[in-house]
């Protein structure tokens, strides 16, 4: 195998693409026709559900046993929802958007800095993936590891704006208490002991890594994707959308929903890790981003996922003779390497592990 030790091709970075005013986008950014953003939009009025999680703590259980049942009917049904309520404080999601905006804004000479290899994935990027000559989408990005402890290297952090690395801290800690709640919820769900996820997913010994994108105007935004399609690999993505710009679009049938955000709430979807342990309750949906001709977009994508060397498999309770087992049992990490051999993922990544046994 070649060494993953660095980019099959010169790096360049979109937001200099974009910057420098040209009418036409190159055509490594071009997509088939199939996967270009289609026109015929959906009703407007869909959209993902949202859920107010101070239900939980109402004092009137049946208040707590409805806002139970509404994440459950969103984990199976859309694999997608928003949150309000979730104990970050406004003043915190404002903040942590706008010094990630700040960073992207700063000078390119600063960024480069922490131009990442695709060893690690950490720092400033602007492809994922190996493959020479591939359709690339029109995104760069910022990627960080907040947990495990050991792999937390502040250096990898951007050192501007000075509060950066204080501020995602904060916000990071917030994101993982609010994951170990849902994971609670998503158990109590199930009908499995209130802890077994939380277990299941290594105690607090859990990953946590930040992917902050930046989706700078696109001169053609109906021929390229700011994200192509894809299922996220892990267990839960945290996703703070922009607040003036939608973008996310998610896959419901054969339709592409595209999201609109309530304000200050945070996007919550099953990751591939969950689809597994629930076998296949919770869906771990597709979803891609779309990009604008006039406004740039950020968003953080924080995922939250299982300690990478336990193995992951369907909880037992879930297996039965109606029911059986869908996925082999695999750590994280050997899925990350088996999705990286694979190439470019088909459709939900998740789905073609049934075929491995
Ligand atoms: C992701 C992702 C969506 C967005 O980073 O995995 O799906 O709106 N991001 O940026
Ligand atoms: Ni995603």
């Amino acid at each position: 195998m070649a060494c993953p030790c660095d980019w099959p091709e010169p790096v360049i970075r979109v937001q200099s693409l974009s910057e420098s005013g040209k009418p036409l986008i190159p055509d490594r950014y071009i997509k088939p026709p199939p996967d270009r953003p289609s026109v015929d939009s959906h009703p407007p009025d869909i959209n993902i559900p949202l859920i107010d999680l101070a239900g939980l703590k109402n004092d009137d259980p049946a208040v707590r046993e409805a806002t139970l049942k509404e994440i459950s009917v969103a984990c199976r049904e859309w694999g997608f929802f928003q949150v309000i309520n979730h104990g970050l404080m406004p003043e915190l999601i404002d903040g942590t958007r706008e010094i990630w905006r700040e960073f992207f804004h700063d000078s390119m000479e600063m960024k480069q800095k922490y131009a990442n290899s695709p060893k690690t994935y950490e720092g400033y990027g602007s492809r994922l993936g190996l493959q020479k000559g591939a359709i690339l989408d029109w995104s760069d990005y910022y990627f960080l590891h907040y947990l495990p402890s050991s792999l937390k290297d502040h250096n990898k952090w951007p050192e501007r704006p000075s509060s950066l690395r204080e501020v995602v801290e904060e916000y990071s800690k917030e994101i993982v208490r609010l994951g170990r709640d849902l994971l609670e919820v998503f158990s109590l769900n199930l009908g499995l002991r209130d802890d077994y996820l939380h277990n299941r997913f290594g105690g607090d010994d859990i990953g946590a890594c930040l992917r902050v994108n930046f989706y700078p105007k696109c001169p053609q935004p109906d021929l390229t994707l700011g994200l192509s399609s894809h299922s996220d690999p892990g267990g839960i993505t945290f996703l703070l959308p922009d607040e003036n710009v939608s973008g996310l679009q998610v896959r419901r049938d054969e339709q592409w929903i595209t999201v609109k955000p309530a304000r200050h709430a945070i996007i919550v979807n099953i990751g591939d890790q969950l689809q597994v342990l629930s076998n296949a309750v919770y869906k771990s949906v597709e979803h891609r981003v779309i990009v604008n001709q006039n406004k740039e977009r950020v968003s953080l994508a924080y995922f939250y996922n299982p300690k990478s060397d336990l193995l992951i498999h369907p909880a037992p309770t879930l297996v039965t003779p109606e029911t059986p087992a869908l996925y082999p049992s695999m750590t994280f990490d050997e899925y990350r390497l088996f999705l990286r051999t694979r190439g470019p993922q088909g459709k939900s990544q998740v789905e073609s592990l049934k075929s491995e046994e």
